[in-house]
């Protein structure tokens, strides 16, 4: 039995029933055994990997966009950009060194607000530029990013009855178990997005949604500015947790508490309706279109090594990442302003451009042909 568990079963047994909510919030932010409290990577590292983490074009990608929103704002000095949840530091890493390399834009503060002790501090030894930044987070940002941040955020899980939802709660053999009566909130959620799955369906519906996008629009503190919410998406909400423990896809979010990922796709389109609702100008493009939008083509063009051409081809694929995952763009006081992601623009050609070195099949491969033409 894990800690995280063995607390859980004390509480049930205790309390009764809790919500889901409660038992994926402790599943991966329990102050001491939460998963994400002691992760320390990524990729190979980790249990899943993320666009950034797959290649460093995502992050020089992105830092065109920033680019693009410095010049709108007239290039103000120093210039902030936030991070939330900035996981191993992959994406801030690229997207500072596309602006250190290509652009002229050097006065800038990048300020990462972390969740996890531990990748705080794998963050502070990969980010050395003396731009980047922990504390004062309270700042107010012109570019904010939030990448697979909001697909961590507890849900709660209910099923549908007679055009009801009912909270599945998680009883103390960590079971499921249905609630007595229909969850008021959920139900409320639903008549928002004017829709009512079928009988029987269960749905994982992220009630704290609107209070996150509230500390996104606290954070431009009535200074103008873009937000890029990236993640995948399920809108409206539908049965979609899913779980990660050392690469291995799974859906039992009540096994292996605090030490297997829990994730839940993002109601993207309710974020875009909570946006304009707060006064935000707000739209959405795929992550596909997204890349391309901001000179995807010269990035690939550049690179030829079979480890940089499969890792690009997963972030633009329509049945993987490229076509899952959405980027929600949410601006503020800019009402002419029309992001280059989400419209294109004519991009100068890149000085260069990121790569991956070659992994060992790879290597393996150019050593043969190598030796076969006596190139070695
Ligand atoms: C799936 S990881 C994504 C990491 C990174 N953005 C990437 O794309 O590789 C989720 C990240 O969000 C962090 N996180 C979750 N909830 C957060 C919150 N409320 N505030 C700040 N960080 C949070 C986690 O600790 C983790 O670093």
């Amino acid at each position: 039995m894990t800690p995280v568990e063995e607390e859980l079963r004390a509480r049930i047994a205790r309390e009764g029933p809790i919500s889901f909510r409660d038992v994926m919030d402790a599943a991966l932010y329990h102050p001491k055994y939460g998963y994400y409290t002691n992760l320390r990577g990524f990729g190979a590292a980790g249990d899943f990997i993320t666009s950034p983490e797959r290649h460093p074009a995502f992050g020089w990608l992105l830092g065109r966009q920033a680019l693009e929103v410095w010049e709108a704002l007239d290039r103000p000095a120093p210039f902030r950009i936030l991070e939330l949840g900035a996981g191993s530091g992959a994406l801030a890493e690229s997207l500072v060194g596309f602006l250190r390399t290509e652009t002229e834009l050097t006065n800038l503060v990048y300020t990462v607000d972390e969740a996890s002790p531990s990748l705080r501090e794998v963050q502070r030894q990969r980010l050395t530029d003396p731009a980047f930044r922990w504390e004062g987070t309270e700042d107010p940002a012109h570019f904010i990013l939030a990448n697979e941040v909001a697909d961590a955020l507890p849900v709660h899980r209910a099923v549908v009855r007679q055009g009801h939802f009912y909270e599945l709660l998680v009883d103390a053999d960590l079971q499921w178990t249905e609630a007595p009566v229909p969850h008021a909130q959920i139900e409320a959620y639903f008549a928002e997005v004017h829709f009512t799955p079928p009988e029987g369906s269960i749905v994982d519906v992220c009630l704290e949604l609107e209070a996150w996008l509230e500390t996104i629009t606290r954070r431009f503190k009535q200074e103008r500015g873009l937000a890029l919410v990236i993640d995948y998406t399920a809108s409206p909400p539908r049965d979609s947790l899913l779980t990660y423990y050392r690469h291995t896809l799974g859906s039992d979010p009540l096994i292996r508490l605090g030490q297997q990922d829990i994730s839940a796709h993002v109601d993207l389109r309710t974020l875009v309706r909570l946006g304009i609702k707060a006064g935000l100008k707000a739209g959405a493009v795929a992550q596909r279109g997204l890349l391309y939008n901001l000179g995807f083509p010269q990035v690939q063009a550049r690179l030829s090594g079979m480890t940089d051409r499969q890792a690009l081809a997963h972030l633009v694929d329509a049945n993987a990442a490229g076509g899952q995952i959405v980027a929600v763009f949410l601006l503020r006081g800019m009402p002419d302003f029309k992001p280059a992601g989400a419209v294109g623009r004519d991009w100068p050609e890149p000085r260069a451009v990121p790569s991956l070195p070659p992994d060992a099949d790879e290597t393996d491969f150019l050593d043969q042909w190598q030796e076969a033409f006596n190139l070695k």
